[in-house]
């Protein structure tokens, strides 16, 4: 391919002759359908004919960052910006950039700067409220959020139906580009609606949370998040646990800069985890079967790794296990729901670990009685939840504005020793940063009671 139709070399054999657009536009529209690695070439190629064509730096940029590849993405971005300072997508796209690093303060710089450039310039607003959200400054949440939805991508129905004629005829590529513009317009809608319902819930002003909730609901009834918080907006119809879609939807968003925004929160979940393996079981001698249950992007695994002889991994999330497998660290990783894998694995492990998991769970009984029954005698079940207050949670737990359950330590208790657990320990910890503001949590450690079945007055799913 040749990018530059005004080359007067005469084409190759094989060879296709394109303008600059046609090619930035094909590169483009791979980039959208996930071929990364395609785009990638072509914007190379563009470059290879003229190196300082803005366009094709700047795509070849986010495709950069896209990949893992996020300095040399920064870099083409800025040399984009270099040939062209005003050059709004561009300074957008770096604000996103800098955003997932956590440099908040010139991701907002950048934002701020598009928004100055283009004052219509929906992406930004959304972008930048969803960053004011994060810095906990929820009412300039609102007003951007809100100036986010005024400017928003509306695609009339008429384009929808042109784009179902279009399918009809059998043009499934144009009608692929129409749904996919209408996905991205759903997209918006979604981050627009959480960033408000979240702001505003924050703020307490639950009324008009749950109207943004609902309005949400209507536009997109079959997303599992406006239900969620919904729930926790009102408290009516509280899930006992997250349901599997809203946690694979979320996590399977998150993946990709998972690692990255919670090293930024100071995530210490698993470090503090893995030390009480080490308290309980003295240093490691690679002797244990051990469950890592939420695994995620397998955050655990490097500490954990040293005191096991068999480390398998589940977790809802193909994307977050994914990056798992990535590590080389798991002998086995699995796609499951975390306590059904538990139900049908009885007496398999010695020690069952799951940091940051079981905040996805209201009601405990059914995980802890499920993992009691998959552990050995004096097997070890070793988790962290986030801390409530028996004032704030009577029942014991309760779900939070932004959709993780907390729990009282008599609750916690109560539960394990339901389950057969001797209770070692259930200590405060720190978790990680929320904004500025440290979330205090619970380690747990319950130990299998030797030859002690479940109190027979307990019923898991009651
Ligand atoms: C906050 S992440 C923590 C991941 C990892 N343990 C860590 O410390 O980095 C929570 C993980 O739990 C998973 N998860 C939540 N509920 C689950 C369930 N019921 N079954 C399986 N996985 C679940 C999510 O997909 C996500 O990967």
């Amino acid at each position: 391919m040749s990018a530059d139709s005004t080359t007067s070399e005469k084409p190759h054999r094989n060879e296709v002759t394109m303008s600059l657009a046609e090619a930035i536009a094909i590169g483009q529209t791979m980039q959208r359908n996930g071929y990364f690695r395609d785009a990638e070439i072509i914007y190379r190629q563009i470059l290879a004919a003229k190196p300082h064509q803005p366009d094709a730096l700047h795509f070849l940029g986010v495709v950069l960052t896209q990949t893992g590849r996020r300095d040399e993405g920064i870099a083409s971005i800025m040399a984009a910006l270099e040939v062209k300072p005003d050059y709004v997508d561009a300074i957008s796209n770096l604000g996103n950039v800098l955003h997932e690093q956590g440099l908040f303060g010139h991701a907002e710089a950048a934002y701020r700067r598009a928004i100055q450039l283009k004052p219509d310039f929906a992406d930004a607003y959304l972008n930048l409220a969803a960053l004011v959200f994060e810095t906990e400054r929820f009412e300039e949440a609102v007003v951007l959020s809100q100036r986010a939805m005024e400017l928003g991508p509306t695609i009339p129905q008429e384009r929808l139906d042109a784009a179902n004629a279009l399918a009809r005829e059998g043009r499934h590529a144009d009608a692929a580009e129409q749904y996919l513009r209408a996905a991205e317009r759903d997209l918006f809608h979604a981050g627009v609606h959480e960033n408000m319902g979240q702001s505003l819930q924050r703020l307490g002003r639950l009324d008009e949370a749950e109207k943004v909730y609902r309005r949400w609901i209507n536009l997109d009834p079959h997303n599992p998040r406006p239900h969620h918080y919904l729930a926790s907006c009102t408290g009516v119809d509280i899930p006992s646990r997250a349901s599997n879609e809203f946690i694979v939807d979320v996590f399977d968003r998150f993946a990709a800069t998972f690692d990255e925004r919670l090293t930024a929160l100071e995530y210490s979940a698993p470090a503090v985890v893995v030390k009480a393996v080490r308290d309980e079981s003295g240093e490691p001698q690679s002797k244990y079967t051990v469950l890592d249950a939420g695994c995620g992007t397998g955050l655990c695994a490097a500490g954990i790794k040293p005191f096991a002889n068999h480390l398998t991994g589940v977790d809802l999330s193909p994307k977050m296990l994914a990056k798992a497998r990535e590590l080389n660290l798991y002998d086995k990783l699995i796609a499951e729901e975390l306590t059904e894998y538990l139900s049908r694995s009885p007496v398999s492990f010695d020690v069952i670990i799951s940091a940051d998991t079981l905040i996805y769970f209201g009601e405990l009984a059914t995980v802890t009685a499920a993992a009691a029954a998959a552990l050995r005698p004096n097997g070890r079940f070793i988790f962290t939840l986030e801390q409530a207050d028996l004032m704030d949670a009577p029942n014991g737990f309760l779900l939070a504005s932004h959709g993780r359950y907390a729990h009282t330590e008599s609750y916690v208790r109560t539960v394990l020793e339901q389950s057969g657990f001797e209770v070692a320990g259930i200590t405060e910890t720190f978790l990680r940063l929320e904004g500025s503001t440290p979330v205090k949590g619970w380690l747990a450690i319950g130990r299998k009671a030797q030859g002690r079945e479940p109190s027979p007055v307990f019923d898991p799913t009651s």
